[in-house]
């Protein structure tokens, strides 16, 4: 057992007066494949070594209460009466998961009487506390979704599987706690592997794993802007490619989602949708190209390759897809001069947040060290840098634990 989920056992006892059950969740890097996962496309992210912990116990009077390790807060619910109702607040993660999972026939909980709102019945306490950094673009959110899903599930006795489990969680998010998200970051959280990369299509719910060569090492760079899906400038993005898509479906026979539609499907549209929307779809239908592409080149062990179409998709997240930022940006110059560096890009929903690098194993410590130097000279900021290697996902976690 991890050193986080010693430490949520004791606070979960001290609080709750019990022994509870651990599940962690770790966090994700998306290594190309960007704006993809809402119209149909291909990424290609891996599962990292942060994690979220959920402990949890039951309690008898029908209620589901949720404290925060990391706010040290408690928020609390009724289950029988459990509704759509977001308090703008971290407990509608978890409280959204619950609230999923009941839309899937999950009641979690039972009452014991059949009177709504009677006290009673068999409720549970949850502690949740992780060390996934916040607003940098790996997934907190959906890390901590999946450690509540995984503690409420094994309350429930029930297991779901990955698609499944996948999409019950990017329900909370999109539609309770209000992110209009696709599927990646749940879907690799849930189902990642260790020392491998995971390329998802995201129309068919098909996966690979793909090997990821052991010279290398992926460094994470956060620019420390914050970023959250939540808030406008992503829900934005996803309108324009939507009018975009929109636009192609009506003139283009054959076309579904935009992940169906060539560059020259999208310019025999231009005139009619906006140069904004065109931008925006020539991200994504360049990107997915991209992606394939990657996994060619990660098959082959070509990791200069891989990191050339790193490079080119940094250049289209910033140029067309408008998801950049002036600090980001100086990160992705600066990374790309150093020996040993293959590749970097902007990763997760941009706007801020973190690059993701590729970088000789032996070469990592000097890139760090470097880029942090070169960085605080341009900007003034202080960037935090992990050298990451691809971690096992939620459900891999739990039947490590069981064994
Ligand atoms: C966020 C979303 C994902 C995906 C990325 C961009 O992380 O949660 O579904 O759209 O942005 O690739």
């Amino acid at each position: 057992m991890s050193e986080l989920e010693m430490e949520l056992m004791r606070l979960h006892r001290l609080r709750f007066g019990g022994d509870g059950v651990a599940f962690a969740a770790p966090a994700r890097v998306n290594l190309i494949g960007e704006h993809t996962d809402y119209t149909g496309g291909f990424v290609l992210p891996m599962a990292i070594g942060f994690r979220t912990v959920a402990v949890v116990s039951p309690r008898s009077d029908g209620r589901a209460v949720f404290y925060s390790g990391n706010y040290g807060e408690e928020a609390s619910y009724e289950i029988a009466m459990m509704d759509k109702a977001p308090r703008g607040h971290w407990s509608d993660y978890p409280a959204g998961v619950l609230w999923s999972l009941r839309q899937e026939g999950i009641a979690v909980s039972t009452p014991s009487s059949k009177v709504p709102g009677a006290p009673g019945g068999n409720g549970f306490s949850m502690t949740l506390k992780g060390d996934v950094p916040l607003g940098a673009g790996l997934s907190s959110s959906a890390s901590m979704e999946v450690a509540t899903a995984m503690g409420l599930l094994s309350h429930a006795g029930v297991a779901l599987p990955l698609e499944r489990l996948a999409t019950v969680c990017r329900r909370a998010e999109n539609e309770y706690v209000g992110a209009k998200s696709g599927i990646m970051d749940q879907f690799i959280v849930a189902g990642g592997v260790a020392h491998r990369a995971m390329l998802l299509d995201t129309r068919s719910m098909e996966f690979e794993l793909l090997p990821l060569p052991d010279a290398e090492r992926v460094v994470i760079c956060n620019s420390m802007v914050k970023h959250e899906v939540a808030t406008g400038e992503y829900g934005d993005r996803r309108d324009e490619v939507e009018a975009g898509q929109a636009v192609i479906r009506r003139e283009r026979p054959g076309v579904e989602l935009l992940r169906d539609a060539t560059l020259e499907d999208l310019e025999a549209c231009r005139e009619k949708m906006s140069a904004a929307s065109f931008a925006r779809c020539k991200h994504i239908i360049t990107e997915n190209a991209r992606v394939m592409e990657a996994r060619e080149a990660l098959l082959a062990g070509d990791m200069e390759q891989f990191g050339a179409l790193m490079v080119k998709a940094h250049a289209s997240m910033r140029d067309d897809f408008a998801a950049s930022c002036a600090e980001v940006d100086t990160l992705v110059e600066i990374a790309v001069r150093q020996p040993g560096c293959f590749g970097a890009r902007i990763t997760g929903g941009g706007f801020g947040g973190c690059t993701v690098n590729v970088v000789k194993e032996d070469m990592a410590e000097g890139f760090v060290a470097a880029v942090q130097r070169e960085y605080e000279a341009a900007t003034g900021i202080k960037a935090d840098c992990f050298v990451c290697a691809p971690s096992d996902g939620a459900l891999a976690l739990a039947k490590v634990r069981a064994r």
